[in-house]
């Protein structure tokens, strides 16, 4: 029986060690040798940060009016975000509980800008490329716009403006471009794909929730960044999260406007109900203050300074990183990453083996599956808490790859295409337990599920994963 229902109640203590015991599978994120997921901060901003988010821990954003420090902390907040997108006294923003949710509040705010101006939009599209993040795909799923999706060059791993403009239709209300992309790293040609929203009076949204605490900084050590933010005419709103290059605690976004009169198009009111007024500027109603605090404390606490200190160390770690990866025949680095985030692929080695044997090693690197001109290949996301292991990092990453090498590993094996393409969720149930999926338990080893995942096309990946998710979750 679950302690819940047993009326000998657990002390607390006893608690506090069952969530102690409950973390002893976690990524070990504390090692600094995690390259996804977790974007650790410095010990005394880490442990400002937990001060900040107990101290406002209870108190609730829903109302704008009943805490004024919430409302305060966010226009401060927002005014920074504002400042280092190139916005100026007419843009806007709300601070959100991440990436996702800002997008979701762009779309929905391009939707019903929309529905307002070209009342002859039935059925609203956004024009993005293929390597716009999955959050975009996920709002148009729940505001029912359609993804319209142009390919980019496989060298490059950026778009062709002229396949934005081709894909413009009547019903188009949003373009969409990265700075960077998170799986390669690398920025979308903003200026022109900006022009031509301009010329053809639509929209344009640049994602930035990876680069917009980074490139700013980046830019001011004299690093060759390219314009991507609110001083190029015709970017109307960006999203950047804090709680990746902020360093800040999770639940920490935002979305900007370059002009607060779009933002209206984002709010919801309901006065249609029988209870309090509803109006809610992002999608979360009740919400901790905490990560808003934990954020402009930790804001305050770094300043510019602190940033720009951070970003030259991931920099001059990624480009050790960088000059490593080409410096091995059998890798081939993806496109030019500009910030801290690379992807490299291999021809000849076995990416699936690799990554399990830098686990072994105590490095988590996170694969990412091939999807058109994108091969399989490795991400890594260089944060402020690997830097001190970087030179470890190059050293396993090497003689993992002469051992793949000597042992005569080639390339995976691909599956057969035709063969994962006729899967069934019933078949992918019974699959499970040899997998060693267990049902209500996250498995141990990924690697057989993912050489799946990566050989099955993209409707049969989608199926496999909501069925073991769906297994997983009680
Ligand atoms: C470029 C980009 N946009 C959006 C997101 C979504 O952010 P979140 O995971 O905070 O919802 C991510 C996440 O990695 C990202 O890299």
């Amino acid at each position: 029986m679950h302690p819940f229902f047993n009326p000998n109640r657990p002390t607390s203590g006893d608690v506090e060690q069952s969530l102690k015991e409950l973390k002893a599978n976690d990524l070990p994120w504390k090692t600094g040798k995690v390259l996804a997921y977790v974007y650790e901060p410095d010990p005394e901003a880490y442990a400002l940060i937990q001060k900040a988010y107990m101290m406002f821990l209870t108190e609730n954003g829903l109302d704008p009016t009943a805490f004024s420090s919430l409302l305060k902390m966010e226009q401060e907040v927002i005014d920074i975000a504002i400042n280092l997108l190139g916005g100026n006294e007419q843009s806007a923003g709300n601070f959100t509980f991440g990436g996702t949710e800002s997008i979701i509040l762009a779309v929905k705010a391009a939707r019903d800008y929309a529905k307002e101006k070209y009342p002859h939009i039935q059925q609203p599209n956004i024009v993005m490329p293929v390597t716009t993040h999955a959050a975009f795909f996920k709002a148009c799923h729940y505001l029912s716009v359609d993804p319209k999706v142009i390919e980019v060059n496989d060298k490059t791993f950026t778009p062709d403006v002229r396949d934005y403009e081709n894909a413009i239709d009547e019903n188009t209300i949003l373009l969409v471009g990265s700075a960077p992309s998170y799986a390669h790293g690398v920025i979308d040609p903003i200026e022109d794909i900006a022009a031509l929203a301009r010329s053809k009076n639509i929209l344009f949204h640049v994602d930035a929730c990876v680069g917009g605490m980074y490139l700013p900084f980046a830019k001011n050590l004299g690093y060759d960044i390219p314009k991507f933010d609110f001083s190029i005419e015709g970017v109307t709103s960006m999203s950047m999260d804090f709680h990746k290059y902020g360093y800040t605690a999770k639940g920490a976004s935002c979305v900007l406007y370059k002009d607060r009169e779009l933002r209206k198009y984002q709010i919801y009111t309901c006065s249609e109900w029988s209870g309090y007024s509803i109006v809610n500027a992002t999608v979360l109603s009740s919400k901790t203050g905490g990560s808003l605090a934990a954020c402009w404390a930790n804001l305050q606490f770094l300043g510019a300074t602190g940033y720009e200190k951070i970003v030259e160390q991931t920099q001059s770690a990624k480009m050790r990183i960088v000059d490593a990866i080409t410096s091995i025949p059998s890798l081939s680095l993806l496109g030019n990453p500009v910030m801290n985030m690379v992807a490299f692929a291999s021809d000849t080695i076995d990416l699936f083996a690799l990554t399990g044997m830098m686990k072994e090693r105590g490095w988590y690197i996170q694969l990412q599956f091939k999807h058109g001109i994108s091969p399989t290949n490795i991400h890594l996301s260089i944060n402020q808490a690997n830097v001190p292991h970087i030179q470890q990092f190059i050293d396993d990453l090497k003689s993992c790859v002469l051992e793949l090498e000597r042992s005569g590993s080639t390339a995976a094996i691909p599956f057969p295409e035709k063969l994962l393409a006729s899967l069934t969720p019933e078949m992918v149930n019974q699959l499970k337990g040899s997998l060693g999926v267990g049902d209500g338990e996250a498995p141990d080893d990924l690697t057989m599920v993912n050489r799946i995942l990566d050989a099955s096309p993209p409707h049969i990946r989608d199926m496999i994963l909501k069925e073991f998710v769906n297994g997983m979750f009680r």
